[in-house]
């Protein structure tokens, strides 16, 4: 055993009773000049930070990325550059719609936010374990997440709202079909792929661009759980997901997975069957097959949920030399939001908390603010331009020119089916898959209140496949519509 250290006030001074407060007498009233006793109370009121609004359940742990597949070809990204380049790694799975304390085995996306602490700053890929989304444009997101929060007046979840908003966005075709199947209940975070799900620029020293998508493959295979042991979990165990994580690498059965993108020449943005910056949509492998980027292992526990998992930033905004976004609506939204959420969640200094500080040096102009506990920039120079040898630019580390035009408006996309790449999904599932997927749609629709509403999205079902719209009508005890079915 260790000697005890002493117990010292937050001002560092000795605490001389710890376990009885100071009283007027043996039996008085408690006094008010008690400083640790108001200290300790005061301090345990304000243990709270506020909830991540999306994403708030999840769990996290420290690992590394290794290059397997040198990229210099085409990214200047040094993460992703020379054969054996190892970059340290914070990773946090999480799930989507649940609060903090919710159960892990619900059906939900899940997150699969890495932080790569490269040499050039953080870099971030902030993806789901789906490789589409819902929606594809950043101003439907907040009434997107009110259907999957609770009711604010019943503080109920509420399947009517669900299922009103996805059948009146046919947009969430796919990724609802994706949801409501197999992969909708992973096994546990280590058994599930991520993906980056966007279209990403790469840039390489030359100046030379692809467009790209990101494919974690897990390299414990995909496994995922049926919804009656998921339930039966939820109730047991509802941290059954952050348990396994965290055993697994405590017993040194290290998570792994395999990085792949995909590569799209940026003049095929134009001519390509599907809209590359359509996060509904995917591009097919056959067209742009997947090239082996290198390795993801999960290797160290946090020693403190709070320090490390709570307080962890995550922003598609953090990016590095040679990988620039995309203009796809919904990545261009969470450009705004991440960054924002955690100035709320955490305070304007949450880049010098020791999770989020890149381990390189930051040298800017930025000063002060709440909680600034670094040497606030010292005396150095705070103002630019400045004739006193101050931080400059790296010109080679601008974002990749592009061209613009067109008219400012509030364009709707030029594509708008739905129905293909969603009935794909479903015709490639085999016959117990598809049953399995008509169940759960089935339960998940019988308690919406309008028929209308199952109406609707039955249609929708039809039009991605027949078989696929008959199959929920019948399980519903409804009819697909005349006008659904004449086309
Ligand atoms: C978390 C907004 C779409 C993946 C969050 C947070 C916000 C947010 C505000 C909480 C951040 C924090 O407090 O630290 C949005 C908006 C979106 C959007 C406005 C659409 C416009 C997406 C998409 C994906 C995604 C498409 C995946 C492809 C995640 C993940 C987290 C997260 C993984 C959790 C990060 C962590 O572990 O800390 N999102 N989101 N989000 N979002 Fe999104």
């Amino acid at each position: 055993m260790s000697e005890n250290k002493k117990l010292t006030t937050s001002w560092g001074a000795p605490v001389g009773d710890n376990q009885n407060s100071m009283t007027a007498g043996h039996r008085g009233p408690t006094l008010i000049q008690d400083v640790h006793l108001l200290e300790k109370l005061a301090h345990f009121n304000r243990e709270r930070v506020p909830e991540r609004v999306v994403h708030a359940k999840g769990a996290g742990a420290h690992g590394y990325f290794e290059v397997t597949n040198d990229m210099s070809k085409y990214t200047k990204a040094k993460v992703f550059n020379g054969v054996g380049k190892r970059t340290p790694v914070f990773v946090r799975f999480s799930t989507v719609a649940g609060e903090l304390g919710s159960a892990d085995t619900v059906r939900d996306p899940r997150g699969f936010a890495v932080k790569f602490y490269t040499e050039e700053g953080n870099y971030d890929i902030v993806g789901n374990n789906t490789p589409i989304f819902f929606i594809r444009d950043a101003i439907k997101f907040p009434d997107f997440i009110h259907t999957q929060k609770r009711d604010p007046r019943t503080h109920l979840k509420n399947p009517t709202a669900v299922w009103d908003f996805w059948s009146l966005s046919p947009e969430s075709l796919h990724q609802v079909t994706y949801l409501m199947g197999d992969r909708g209940i992973p096994a546990t975070y280590r058994h599930m792929n991520g993906y980056g799900s966007h279209t990403f620029k790469w840039t390489n020293a030359e100046g030379d661009s692809v467009w790209i998508k990101y494919h974690f493959k897990t390299d414990q295979g995909v496994k995922n759980l049926d919804t009656k042991t998921a339930l039966k979990i939820a109730g047991e165990n509802p941290d059954y997901h952050t348990e396994d994580l965290f055993n697994a690498i405590e017993n040194g059965d290290y998570p792994s997975w395999t990085l792949y993108v995909q590569m799209m020449p940026l003049e095929d943005a134009n001519t390509y069957k599907w809209d590359p910056f359509d996060v509904t949509k995917v591009w097919s492998h056959k067209d742009y097959p997947l090239i082996e980027v290198g390795k993801l292992v999960l290797n160290k526990n946090p020693e403190n949920y709070f320090a490390e998992v709570e307080q962890a930033a995550f922003s598609p905004g953090n990016l590095v030399p040679g990988v620039d976004v995309s203009p796809d609506k919904m990545l261009q939204g969470r450009l705004f939001a991440y960054h924002d959420a955690h100035r709320y969640r955490i305070g304007a200094n949450y880049n010098s908390l020791p999770i989020n500080r890149p381990r390189v040096e930051v040298n800017n102009y930025q000063r002060d603010g709440f909680m600034r506990f670094d040497d606030n920039g010292g005396r150095s120079v705070y103002y630019e331009p400045n004739s006193f040898g101050g931080p400059k630019e790296t010109p080679e580390a601008k974002q990749a020119s592009f061209p613009v035009s067109g008219v400012a408006e509030n364009a709707r996309y030029d594509h708008d089916d739905h129905y293909t790449q969603a009935g794909d999904l479903y015709r490639l599932m085999s016959e117990e898959e598809k049953t399995r997927l008509i169940e759960n749609i089935i339960e998940s629709m019988k308690p919406v209140e309008l028929e209308e509403i199952k109406l609707r999205q039955i249609s929708h079902f039809y039009k991605a496949d027949p078989e696929y719209g008959t199959r929920v009508a019948e399980g519903l005890g409804l009819e697909v519509p005349e006008e659904v079915k004449k086309g």
